[in-house]
């Protein structure tokens, strides 16, 4: 006999496409409903489209919104086959979209033979069962999808440990909420503890286990990385972070400036965990970049603290670059973004000691107006750079030596005769403003950031 029960226990576990998961220790797929996608699976991708004023959308079209999501399935190597923004009056609660809609999108489905369908937006756990059972296709909503990026780009013990959690957390919201849809339905028909319920019930548990000992694994790495931390402080260089929208140009400007082999591609978030390197600049012999995972609008609120952690290094840093591309029609947008997700990650104050410097990215694309009103606009205050061909890389070298030196004051150092070492050195790292000399050796005013007043101590 098949009830409505067994429906939704079928369903649960239905059309998982497994691949195969080269991470050891690792939930299996059945639970899944956002990883396993299989490489260049075909994907329909939909933008969900509310014309309220919301400030999402007053900031962007709903095409540049699209072009995003695309940009983000192809990050995890679907092939896009067909894509479309689907304009919602009033959202149905058990589909999402209206009748007429699901039928149209059941037929490209189809016509593209797709196997996932992706929907730039939150779609419920009824909502997803509905809809894969009339599409005859996977869907994944947004936070699957990110999910599914930060996935398979994280690097370290820790970033994949962050994701798995934020992904089971997930996972786990799901579980409990087809849960209590299947209790209700069961107590209407009035019988308990069939092979569904202790299935779900057993996956609960395995759930609720895994996230006790991630969450403890978790702590045990960032104890290690707190003491590297301060290691590393013990040693005083200056760190540059490069902070930006995903697909900004991040990677590419951190191989530029530190020669490094980054994966830089095509696809947005090619970055999770912070990758850094020491370069030298103008007056420094060591500064460490430091490149960090792209940003998006909308960061699904399971991700904050996994993308939070991967932040730790900005908030240490002695000053942001923040890297646009302003060949972007989109960059105001992307730029408000990031900023809106640094405050949003309650890193307002500790932001506010770092200086900021802007890099305008991607020049080389610009046509010739478009190139000289951006020169003009970058001004003072930003930096006109294309990390592609190298252009502006000097001028963008320099200006983070001076602000690396601009957070600093100026300092009364006495000098004996015999320290003619430590003399070269304060001309090489600092700026002196003044020098008198007397009988005992000189004192010399120079401007020294706070970490090469350390440094120079420390000589
Ligand atoms: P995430 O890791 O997703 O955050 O991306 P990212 O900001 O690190 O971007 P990445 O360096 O991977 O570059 C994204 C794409 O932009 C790549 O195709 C780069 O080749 C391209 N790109 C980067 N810099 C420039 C530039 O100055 N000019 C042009 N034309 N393309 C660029």
């Amino acid at each position: 006999m098949t009830g409505p029960e067994d429906d939704v226990a079928d369903d649960f576990n239905a059309d998982i496409v497994v691949t195969d998961d080269p991470r050891p220790d690792r939930p299996a797929a059945g639970w899944d409903d956002g990883r396993g996608v299989r490489f260049g699976a075909p994907a329909v991708v939909v933008l969900p489209y509310n014309e309220s004023k919301s400030a999402r959308n007053v900031m962007r079209s709903p095409e540049a919104r699209l072009a995003e999501a695309e940009g983000l399935a192809r990050a995890i190597a679907l092939d896009v086959v067909y894509s479309e923004v689907i304009k919602l009056r009033v959202t149905s609660a058990s589909t999402l979209f209206g009748k007429g809609q699901i039928a149209r999108l059941a037929a490209a489905v189809a016509a593209h033979d797709a196997e996932i369908v992706i929907i730039d937006g939150a779609v419920s756990p009824i909502q997803q069962r509905n809809l894969e059972k009339t599409l005859k296709a996977k869907v994944i909503d947004r936070t699957g999808l990110i999910l599914e990026i930060f996935g398979e780009r994280a690097s370290t013990r820790e970033g994949t440990l962050q994701v798995e959690l934020a992904h089971l957390q997930y996972q786990a919201s799901r579980l409990v909420r087809s849960w209590t849809h299947l209790e209700r339905q069961r107590g209407g028909f009035g019988f308990m503890g069939g092979p569904g319920e202790s299935q779900i019930e057993a996956d609960r548990r395995l759930i609720k286990d895994r996230i006790v000992r991630l969450k403890k694994e978790l702590e045990d790495v960032r104890r290690t990385r707190g003491l590297h931390r301060r290691q590393r402080q013990k040693a005083p260089w200056p760190v540059v972070a490069l902070v930006g929208y995903t697909n900004a140009g991040k990677s590419t400007l951190f191989n530029r400036l530190t020669g490094a082999e980054v994966r830089a591609e095509d696809l947005l978030f090619a970055t999770l965990d912070p990758t850094m390197r020491a370069i030298k600049l103008p007056g420094y012999d060591k500064v460490v970049v430091s490149d960090t995972v792209g940003f998006v609008s909308d960061l699904p609120t399971q991700l904050v603290a996994a993308f939070r952690a991967t932040l730790e290094e900005v908030v240490e840093a002695d000053l942001i670059i923040h890297v646009r591309d302003i060949s972007h029609p989109d960059s105001d947008a992307q730029a408000a973004d990031v900023m809106a997700v640094l405050t949003g990650l309650g890193l307002a104050d500790e932001l506010k000691r770092v200086p900021l410097l802007t890099v305008f990215n991607k020049i080389d694309a610009l046509d010739e107006d478009e190139r000289a009103a951006v020169i003009q606009r970058a001004g003072e205050d930003a930096i006109a750079v294309s990390a592609l061909t190298g252009e502006g890389l000097d001028a963008l070298r320099a200006q983070t030596a001076i602000l690396l030196r601009s957070g600093s004051h100026v300092h009364d150092i006495h000098l004996g005769a015999g320290e003619g070492r430590r003399m070269a050195w304060l001309y090489d790292h600092g700026e002196v403003v003044g020098r008198l000399d007397d009988e005992a050796g000189m004192t010399l005013q120079v401007r020294l950031s706070d970490t090469d007043r350390a440094r120079f101590a420390a000589l």
